[in-house]
């Protein structure tokens, strides 16, 4: 028998004093009850929840990774190389969440916990993830709203995305776009351009759901909060 509160703070949930409030406004169920007052002692076979989103003691373990380029985007590489995993620092097995190329840089999150990475790679896509986009060619706007209405990509049409213009080099002939998608199809940012007729020179994911590299330099990563990984659970399961 334990109190709830010092449960939900032992996990990680929260401060004592939080997850007291969290208990006081309703956010704390266990079993099928909401339980709404202090003092509630659970017993070993309770499930708790807040939220909706089981807490459980066993550790899981969250990264936002800023992925350098020519890093390879799996647990581990036949021939040796460097993977996102060996960047780093934990002897748990974590693994990305989806992919980026090897040549692509930016946000990957990898972690342990399966079900949140099943749920954001699904292939019903709904996660907006943007990409900061170079490419060989000047891009018209009537482009840019060819690539927002979608495109059809290995026979299947791509869904509604939003792109937007940052910077035209017209000395050098490239342009730089921000490509905001739902889906995680393979190089489907590669391929929507490759349909536009202008080839990808540099790729980089810069945010992902409502996260972001910033504080982060190129290799560098942190662990996300366990408000943020609520939060991822929310942008899933709001779909
Ligand atoms: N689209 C691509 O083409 N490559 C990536 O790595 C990610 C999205």
């Amino acid at each position: 028998m334990e109190r709830l509160q010092k449960y939900l703070s032992s996990c990680g949930v929260a401060s004592r004093r939080k997850s007291e409030e969290l208990i006081l406004k309703g956010h704390v169920r266990v079993n099928d009850e909401i339980v709404n007052e202090l003092g509630f002692k659970i017993k070993e076979q309770d499930k708790v929840y807040v939220d909706d989103v089981l807490v459980t003691r066993s550790e899981k373990l969250y990264y936002l990774l800023y992925k350098p380029e020519k890093i390879i985007c799996s647990v581990s590489d036949e021939k040796g190389r460097t993977t996102v995993v060996d960047l780093i620092d934990t002897e748990e097995k974590i693994f990305p969440v989806g992919r980026l190329d090897y040549d692509t840089s930016g946000l990957l999150l990898l972690t342990n916990d399966g079900e949140l990475s099943n749920k954001l790679t699904h292939p019903s896509g709904h996660v907006p993830k943007t990409y900061a986009v170079k490419v060989e060619g000047i891009v018209t706007p009537e482009e840019l709203r060819t690539l927002e209405k979608g495109v059809v990509i290995d026979g299947v049409k791509t869904k509604k995305a939003y792109a937007k213009l940052v910077r035209t080099d017209k000395k050098n002939n490239k342009t730089y776009i921000e490509l905001t998608i739902t889906e995680g199809r393979n190089h489907q940012v590669k391929k929507m351009m490759e349909v536009i007729n202008h080839k990808v020179l540099k790729l980089k994911r810069i945010s992902y759901a409502f996260l972001n590299l910033s504080g982060l330099s190129i290799g560098e990563y942190r662990t996300l909060s366990i408000k943020e990984v609520r939060q991822l659970y929310s942008v899933v399961n709001k779909k």
